[in-house]
């Protein structure tokens, strides 16, 4: 009988990412296997977004993105989407003047399926999150910032998403709403969910990754499991032997 074959996830090869003149990210190479949770920590400036706007095409640069076995057009971030592959990016980027449920709504205006398809996946994200059925009809600019992260990673749920890219999802939130927000995502991970977490609170992600890429001026200078990485002098240590 055939083994069942896993499908391979995400692999980034000799990736670089160009803003004009100027080479944010050098020559990276990173993977994401199917069902893993990995994170990419660094400091402020070191390339993480434009990694993830990179995978997504939103910033054109060299080197190759594919998935699941097939190339990513380096230039068609609605492809990506399409594939499955779904960025929630800092900032949140929600709609402050439609509802919560116009926003979710938005989330899975591209990924199409039927209506009961997306009603389950609907009833899915107001399992996950209480808050954003509480508040279906609010406005999104009027909810906090910890509902307003949950709206961005609820709507990048009614994508349908086989990866998730996340970009500093705890950003501004106070310590326990930030821990509850990336507990989340291990359980979307447990529940066969595919994570690259960029993050700059280390020990949150490292509580939830078994494997993380240090960046640190554009390029990637470790990559750690989390029982290299016991505070943050050893982050430190990784960030200043290679800038
Ligand atoms: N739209 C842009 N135009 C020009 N330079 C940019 C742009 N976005 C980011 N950069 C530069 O690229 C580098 C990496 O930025 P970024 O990816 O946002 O880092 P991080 O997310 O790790 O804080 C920084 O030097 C930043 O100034
Ligand atoms: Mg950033």
């Amino acid at each position: 009988m055939k083994e069942p074959t896993t499908l391979p996830g995400l692999e980034a090869t000799q990736l670089t990412a160009r803003y004009g003149p100027l080479e944010a990210l050098h020559a990276t190479d990173l993977h994401v296997s199917t069902g893993e949770l990995v994170a990419i920590l660094g400091p402020n400036g070191a390339g993480k977004s434009t990694l993830l706007r990179r995978i997504m095409g939103l910033v054109q640069g060299e080197g190759t993105v594919s998935f699941n076995g097939e190339p990513l057009p380096g230039s068609d971030p609605r492809r990506c989407t399409m594939r499955g592959v779904i960025l929630v990016p800092e900032g949140r980027g929600i709609f402050g003047p439609m509802t919560v449920h116009e926003n979710l709504d938005l989330g899975a205006y591209l990924a199409g399926g039927n209506k009961e398809e997306i009603n389950n996946r609907l009833d899915r994200v107001f399992n996950l999150f209480p808050r954003l059925k509480d508040r279906r009809k609010q406005l999104g600019g009027s909810l906090s910032g910890g509902e307003q992260q949950m709206l961005a990673i609820g709507r990048g749920l009614m994508a349908a998403p086989k990866l998730l890219l996340l970009d500093e999802p705890s950003l501004g939130l106070a310590p326990r709403l930030a821990e509850e927000i990336l507990a989340t995502l291990g359980t979307l991970n447990q529940s066969g969910l595919s994570v690259l977490l960029v993050e700059q609170k280390a020990p949150l992600a490292l509580k939830l990754a078994k494997r993380a890429y240090l960046l640190s001026v554009g390029r990637v200078v470790a990559e750690v499991t989390p029982d290299q990485i016991q505070s943050p002098r050893d982050l430190a240590r990784y960030y200043l032997a290679t800038a």
